[in-house]
């Protein structure tokens, strides 16, 4: 069985995250979208907020999988037996980023490969920033999650 892991901080689930996820579902048999503690960020939703809202984004979805997990993204493939850490590139800028973590992860596990896909051109400009900000500032942001996502957003960011 071919397993990947998917990490990120998923603060909150983006619908460029499930575009990723929905053409990687055809190359994977199995997805564990892996929900990071140690991310370097501060975030808006608490771990289980953000993997509760994965949960419903991919409750259809065959051969997905969510979990927490603290600690080395590379020591979680290993214990899921995953061979692949898939990562989504949007626009240039993501490059240099995402070589260093690439080339940190080899040098940590060199039996683990990072997998990536290019973002629908739809989605190479938002982020999950992006979106926590128009949000707060009423902005229109449905196009971008899923209801369930916007509705947590807009519980979080009330308004009149
Ligand atoms: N569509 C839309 N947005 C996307 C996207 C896509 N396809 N792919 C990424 N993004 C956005 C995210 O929304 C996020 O936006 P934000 O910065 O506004 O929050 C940004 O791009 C990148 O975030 P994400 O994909 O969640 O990754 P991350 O950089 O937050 O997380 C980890 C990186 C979790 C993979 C990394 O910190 C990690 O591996 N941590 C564990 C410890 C470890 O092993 N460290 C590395 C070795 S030392």
């Amino acid at each position: 069985m071919k397993t990947a892991i998917y990490p990120g901080t998923f603060d909150p689930v983006t619908n460029g995250h499930l575009d990723i996820l929905a053409r990687a579902s055809e190359i994977f048999d199995e997805i564990i979208m892996a929900v990071a503690v140690d991310s370097n960020k501060t975030t808006l939703f608490s771990l289980e907020e953000r993997v509760a809202l994965l949960e419903e984004a991919t409750k259809d979805m065959k051969g997905v999988k969510v979990k927490g997990f603290e600690g080395l993204t590379v020591e979680l493939a290993r214990r899921c037996g995953a061979k692949a850490i898939l990562r989504g590139l949007r626009v240039m800028a993501d490059f240099e980023y995402e070589f260093q973590l690439a080339l940190m992860n080899k040098k940590l596990a060199p039996d683990i490969e990072t997998v990536f896909l290019m973002t629908k051109s739809d989605f190479s400009f938002i982020s999950s920033s992006s979106i926590k900000w128009a949000a707060s500032l009423k902005g229109s942001i449905s196009e971008f999650v899923p209801p369930h996502v916007e509705k947590a957003l807009l519980e979080r960011y009330p308004h009149d």
